[in-house]
């Protein structure tokens, strides 16, 4: 009784009417996703999922360079998304004159660090806080470490959230990973993920100096919308930390190089930070590997493509990495 009331009265306010089909698509959602919800909050629910079911369809239907699909985001309104995995605030994000010296050189085609050795650690997941920063950072220490070293070790995320405040950067309110460079430099290290485990929420500082086992020497900036000095040492060096605006489309990108026209391209826009482990191209569309906190469920096994050489969604406004 008290369902169908709700039903009734969810269907009167709502854009679009809600079918048999839609209930059996979301309660199949649910089932994989492991989601249960009170009466209330399962029609709120099928509303948002249904909401953006036929977003992605509409969008798949079209002519585009990437496909959209349902994922675990998919009972979220983007702005809820936007509350709890991006960047609220603005942050200090542009090296107007990076320190990056670039080759010059010809540059190759195309680059995988995944595939030139064992550089890349598994995609990890930051969970409901704001801390994309601190992975970006991680990954990118993890990679430069193992290019240089050999040894390809998972590093703490949950460090930075916890300590490295007087560096500009806010725990799980957001951070760049330039910010974090500097964090490590100064601190003379940062631990490992298994010493230091990641939990998601900000809690006291427990770094301990005897257990730092990655390091940074300098921390190199690139210059602010260089995409040229970003490819060359992405190409040269090593994988590298960039920051870009995530638009509501991006939240169920499946696979294929994303592009956008909603998005901003400014420093002052960037909400989320990520780590470019490589670019190619792909008919005729240029484009950056890049690595996400997400779970490698989302995304092509965690991973996306972005449209390379237009600045695109403000993803040259603050890229940096840390020399070894
Ligand atoms: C789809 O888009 C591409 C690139 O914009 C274009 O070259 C192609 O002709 C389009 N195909 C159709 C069927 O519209
Ligand atoms: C930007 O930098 C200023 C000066 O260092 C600082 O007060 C402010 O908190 C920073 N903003 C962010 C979002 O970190
Ligand atoms: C690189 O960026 C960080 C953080 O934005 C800044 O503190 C540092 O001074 C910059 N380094 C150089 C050499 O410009
Ligand atoms: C941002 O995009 C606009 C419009 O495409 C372009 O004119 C501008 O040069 C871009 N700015 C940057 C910093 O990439």
């Amino acid at each position: 009784m008290k369902s169908l009331l709700l039903l009734a009265l969810v269907s009167a306010s709502s854009a679009f009417p809600l079918s048999e089909q839609d209930h059996f698509h979301f309660k199949s959602w649910m089932a994989q996703h492991n989601k249960a919800y009170s009466l209330e909050e399962y029609f709120d629910r099928l509303q948002i999922f249904t909401d953006n079911k036929r977003r992605i369809d509409r969008h798949n239907a079209g002519n585009h360079s990437f496909t959209m699909r349902l994922n675990q985001f998919s009972d979220m309104t983007f702005s809820e998304f936007q509350k709890a995995f991006l960047l609220s605030e603005p942050q200090n994000c542009s090296a107007t004159k990076g320190n990056y010296l670039s080759s010059n050189g010809p540059l190759p085609d195309s680059i995988d660090w995944r595939k030139k050795g064992n550089y890349v650690t598994p995609v990890k997941n930051q969970g409901g806080c704001g801390s994309c920063w601190t992975f970006s950072t991680t990954g990118c220490l993890e990679s430069v470490t193992a290019i240089a070293t050999g040894k390809l070790v998972p590093l703490s995320e949950q460090q930075l959230v916890d300590c490295a405040q007087d560096f500009n950067n806010h725990g799980c309110n957001g951070g760049l990973p330039s910010q974090a460079f500097e964090y490590i430099m100064y601190n003379k290290g940062l631990m490992t993920e298994n010493d230091y485990p990641y939990k998601a929420f900000e809690d006291k500082c427990r770094y301990k100096p005897e257990l730092a086992a990655a390091f940074v020497k300098e921390v190199m900036n690139i210059t602010a919308y260089n995409e040229m000095e970003m490819l060359d040492a992405v190409a040269t060096h090593n994988p590298v930390s960039f920051a870009f605006e995530v638009t509501n489309d991006f939240m169920s990108y499946h696979e294929g190089v994303y592009t956008s026209t909603k998005c901003h391209n400014t420093t002052d826009k960037v909400n989320h930070a990520v780590l470019a482990v490589g670019y190619g191209k792909d008919n005729g569309i240029p484009y950056w590997i890049v690595k996400n906190s997400w779970g490698p469920m989302w995304g092509m096994n965690g991973y996306f493509l972005i449209e390379r050489g237009k600045n695109m969604c403000g993803l040259a406004a603050c890229s940096s990495y840390p020399v070894v």
